[in-house]
């Protein structure tokens, strides 16, 4: 059957915006939206990174837009998200995939990657949903994904502000959902272990940290930004229309063992 047809998983010709969209998770999943049909707005801080991608797009037959988004000030969110609808008449789904890493040991964590962890991941992904929920609330459909992280669940050493920039934005998931639920606004999160990006680039490169982290993950190998692509498309999608406010952990297992 059609990737374009089928109706439980067709996303074709939805609007969809992907924050992060140029990023090395985000960008993937931009490409596979846009081949099944979706309209794919690529936001990202990197504005000359998300023009290039969004012209791939239209390039391969797309349609597509590119926006500069900075997901820590509520205007720059708003303002996407409305010119998403503005452009495509609606907006249909909102991938929240920006974000950036910060670790180290708590005793001596430096305060401003503390500040920024907290201000893009957690309160950049409220903002941007809120942003999304404005525009789906009142339409009375739509379709919310954040990408959290293994961090929303399991403790790792170092990991305070990550860890809790991703509970958080889990836990905020949650309460979304059942704020918009009546509405037919459905949001969920994707929790991904580590997989080779810019943005895990510091696990993987160290040989002592890469063996650490490999060693937690059950199935005995990192993700790649393809083992997310099934999971983002159901959740957009027809088929996923009674499920909200899930944490789906595409993680080999991380969060279990
Ligand atoms: N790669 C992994 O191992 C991994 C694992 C679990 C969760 N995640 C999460 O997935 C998301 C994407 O990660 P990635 O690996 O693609 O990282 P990445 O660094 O490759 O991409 C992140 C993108 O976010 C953009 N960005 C950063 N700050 C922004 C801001 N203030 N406003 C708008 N855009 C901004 C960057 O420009 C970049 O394009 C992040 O939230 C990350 O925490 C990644």
């Amino acid at each position: 059957m059609s990737l374009t047809l089928d109706p439980l998983f067709s996303i074709a010709g939805q609007n969809i915006f992907v924050a992060g969209g140029a990023g090395g998770l985000g960008w993937p999943i931009a490409q596979e939206l846009s081949k099944r049909g979706a309209n794919v707005a690529i936001g990202d801080l990197d504005s000359t990174k998300a023009a290039a991608c969004a012209e791939t797009l239209s390039n391969n037959g797309g349609q597509a837009l590119a926006i500069g988004l900075n997901v820590t000030q509520r205007a720059s969110c708003e303002a996407a998200c409305q010119h998403v609808a503005k452009s495509w008449g609606r907006l249909d789904g909102l991938v929240n995939a920006s974000g950036i890493y910060r670790v180290g040991p708590a005793l001596n964590f430096n305060d401003q990657d503390w500040q920024n962890s907290i201000d893009i991941n957690l309160t950049g992904s409220f903002q941007l949903a809120r942003a999304a929920g404005a525009l789906m609330v009142p339409q009375k459909s739509g379709s919310i994904i954040t990408i959290t992280s293994v961090s929303s669940s399991v403790a790792n050493p170092n990991y305070a502000a990550y860890a809790a920039s991703k509970a958080g934005a889990a836990h905020v998931t949650r309460v979304l959902a059942l704020e918009w639920a009546a509405a037919g606004v459905r949001v969920n999160a994707i929790g991904p272990a580590v997989t080779p990006t810019p943005l895990a680039a510091q696990i993987i490169d160290d040989p002592a940290t890469r063996s650490n982290a490999l060693a937690k993950i059950p199935m005995q190998r990192f993700g790649t930004p393809d083992d997310l692509l099934a999971a983002v498309v159901f959740l957009l999608a027809p088929g996923a229309q009674f499920l909200t406010g899930q944490i789906l952990y595409v993680d080999g297992g991380r969060t279990i063992s």
